[in-house]
């Protein structure tokens, strides 16, 4: 089986390829990432010459490109990993979130029709359902974005909805909860707060830290992915999550706790405009049909602490050049 990546340089996308290629040696990756800011290709350096598995650097939003690999590389699934994630750059430079996660899955669709492909997994995140106080948000639960992220999510997916009603295509609309996990870049919640404390210093908690995410291991939606490539039903849409569900300053101060740091490390700095309070999936549909979450939520972040302590090497240059400016825009302006 050939298998397009999209992002697959990204946090998520290379610890899925990692998990495709050892599972599955007889499968062809092949990786299409722009190598933006987020996109590493030290996220996947232990499987470089692994000759299953080529990379090629291009842009989803570039039509040429898309098509061209999808006519040369005779690619049987597409999983699209590939988008503009973080919600506090969202509201600094929204365009790049349109471009990438709207015009690029609409580019990814419109390869998926002309070369039919036979299967084209949407990744997305539960951030499009928008905020919810009490109750878990269903895959019927209508789509209401608050931040220029999760609107851009939500118009890449509402294509992929549409491109199963009008053309029938063989698609798979997923929504995750907030993944963890190693190669994280370190600019959202847990890598941020690991490194910053790894390096002396503070965790810098939006308001009051009482927001809720639900939070599921990177590997396990790996698995979840995995799971749905092999046995989803095409056309259907599925929530992943773990149950777990924690308030920011819950993760804040097992942080702490596992690095031997007190509450004095942590800085209240000012809250994210349109902050959503809180995220929780039903994720009985996916459950159904067999899947379920493995990992405990403390072992994986002290498994993760660890990841980070041992690997300075992959996150210390990301931390200074292009991050540090974007650092000061967001926090000392
Ligand atoms: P990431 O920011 O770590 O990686 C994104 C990758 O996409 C990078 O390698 C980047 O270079 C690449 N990319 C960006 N624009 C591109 C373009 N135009 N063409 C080709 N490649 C491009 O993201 P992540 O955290 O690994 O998230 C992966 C996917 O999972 C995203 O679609 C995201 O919305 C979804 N998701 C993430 C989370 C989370 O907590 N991280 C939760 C739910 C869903
Ligand atoms: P983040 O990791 O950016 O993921 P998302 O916003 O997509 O859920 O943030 C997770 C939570 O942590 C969110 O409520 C915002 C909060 N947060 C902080 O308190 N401080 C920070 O420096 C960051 C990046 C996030």
């Amino acid at each position: 089986m050939n298998i397009l990546i999209t992002g697959g340089a990204g946090f998520a996308g290379s610890n899925f390829i990692r998990h495709i290629l050892k599972k599955y040696p007889d499968y062809k990756i092949i990786n299409l990432d722009k190598l933006t800011y987020a996109g590493n290709l030290d996220n996947l350096k232990d499987i470089e010459g692994n000759a299953s598995y080529e990379f090629i650097k291009g842009d989803i939003a570039d039509e040429r490109t898309v098509k061209k690999v999808l006519r040369f590389k005779k690619i049987d699934v597409v999983i699209n990993y590939a988008a503009e994630t973080h919600v506090d750059r969202s509201i600094l430079d929204p365009a790049a979130f349109v471009r990438t996660d709207v015009l690029g899955t609409h580019n990814l669709l419109e390869g998926v029709k002309e070369f039919a492909v036979g299967k084209y997994i949407q990744i997305s995140t539960d951030e499009v359902y928008g905020s919810i106080a009490k109750g878990k948000f269903t895959e019927e639960s209508p789509f209401r974005p608050n931040s220029p992220y999760s609107a851009s999510k939500a118009g890449g997916d509402l294509l992929c909805r549409s491109y199963i009603k009008t053309y029938n295509l063989p698609i798979i609309v997923t929504h995750a909860c907030n993944f963890y996990g190693p190669y994280q870049y370190p600019e959202k919640l847990i890598p941020l707060f690991i490194t910053n404390l790894l390096e002396d210093k503070k965790a810098p908690l939006y308001g009051e830290g009482k927001n809720i995410r639900e939070w599921i291991y990177v590997l396990d939606h790996c698995n979840a992915i995995d799971f749905l490539l092999h046995k989803g039903k095409l056309g259907q849409v599925y929530n992943i999550g773990s149950g777990v569900e924690k308030q920011n300053i819950q993760i804040t101060k097992l942080i702490l706790s596992e690095l031997g740091l007190g509450s004095k490390m942590i800085e209240q700095v000012k809250d994210r405009p349109g902050h959503d309070l809180r995220y929780a999936l039903d994720s009985s549909k996916i459950k159904k049909l067999g899947w379920q979450p493995e990992y405990k939520f403390e072992e994986a972040v002290r498994e993760t602490i660890r990841w980070y302590k041992n690997n300075d090497w992959w996150w210390k240059p990301l931390k200074s050049g292009e991050y540090l400016e974007y650092y000061k825009k967001q926090y000392l302006t």
